[in-house]
């Protein structure tokens, strides 16, 4: 795990609110799998003090990407880093996604597709042909389309306005496609991941999903990122996760 200084090497906007911006990282790069995260220090400052959990999106030779949107004040001062930057980042960090056991099906909903770009490149090297559905509120808000095309996977989208593709929510999809052979991943807010499990469970498919969580050490250190575990107790995203099985938290 490295801990130190990365050079911002790009901050493109994607879309309303949306960014996704490159470092140089080689010792993050070099070891990052699917689904672990980074923590950066979203300024050149110590203001605000706490680093921000990002999902490692893609990386690209030395470089590392994230792909996020503007939600607060840290979101926000990250939004202004320009080429030349040095910001502090430490990583990777946690647990990331598993091979599956069946066909891949991936599911992102918002900025969930950070971590399912990333997969769905190692799922296509590992000879997979990723097929992702992705959903937002309204056309303009698919962002990440174009990293999941690149990244080799075949994507369907789904929008709540019916602005393109399917009309209605992801999880919607989702139930008229899924199939036992699939093994599911999901990354996406709350409501989505608590769908995504009941439905494939129902259909008993397995299904991994990446949670997000308030951090603050991300080294399981401050308990800070607790979520509730079915089998009772505690799981800590930034230690256990942030990729679990489905059947192990209470969403
Ligand atoms: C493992 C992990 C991976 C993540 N990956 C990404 C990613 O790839 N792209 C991305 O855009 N965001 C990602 N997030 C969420 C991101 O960390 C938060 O959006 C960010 O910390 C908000 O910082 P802020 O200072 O802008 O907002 P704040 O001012 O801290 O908060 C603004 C609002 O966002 C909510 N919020 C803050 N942190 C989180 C969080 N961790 N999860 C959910 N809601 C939160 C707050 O409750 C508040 O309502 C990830 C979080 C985790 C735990
Ligand atoms: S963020 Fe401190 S224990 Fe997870």
């Amino acid at each position: 795990m490295f801990e130190g200084k990365a050079s911002v090497t790009a901050n493109m906007c994607m879309g309303p609110s949306a960014f996704l911006l490159r470092m140089r990282a080689p010792a993050v790069a070099r070891e990052a799998e699917p689904g672990q995260f980074v923590l950066l220090r979203v300024s050149t400052t110590y203001d605000p003090l706490l680093r921000r959990p990002f999902s490692i999106c893609r990386t690209v030779g030395d470089e590392v990407e994230i792909l996020y949107k503007v939600v607060g004040r840290g979101t926000s001062l990250l939004s202004e880093a320009r080429p030349g930057d040095e910001l502090e980042v430490m990583g990777p960090l946690g647990r990331g996604f598993m091979p599956p056991q069946g066909t891949p099906l991936l599911v992102a909903g918002g900025m969930g597709v950070a971590p399912l770009a990333f997969w769905a490149g190692k799922l296509r090297d590992m000879g997979h042909e990723p097929e992702v559905l992705l959903g937002a509120a309204t056309s303009g808000e698919l962002f990440g389309r174009k990293l999941l095309e690149d990244a080799g996977a075949r994507v369907e989208v789904a929008t709540e306005d019916g602005s393109e593709g399917f009309a209605g929510t992801v999880t919607e999809l989702l139930g008229r496609v899924l199939e036992p052979s699939h093994h599911v991943y999901a990354c996406g807010p709350r409501g989505m991941l608590r769908k995504v499990v009941a439905l494939t469970e129902e259909m008993e498919v397995p299904c991994q999903i990446s949670v997000e969580e308030v951090m603050a050490c991300g080294v399981g250190a401050c308990m800070g990122c607790a979520v509730r575990a079915r089998e009772g107790g505690y799981l800590l995203v930034c230690r256990d996760g942030p990729v679990f099985d489905g059947k192990k938290l209470v969403l």
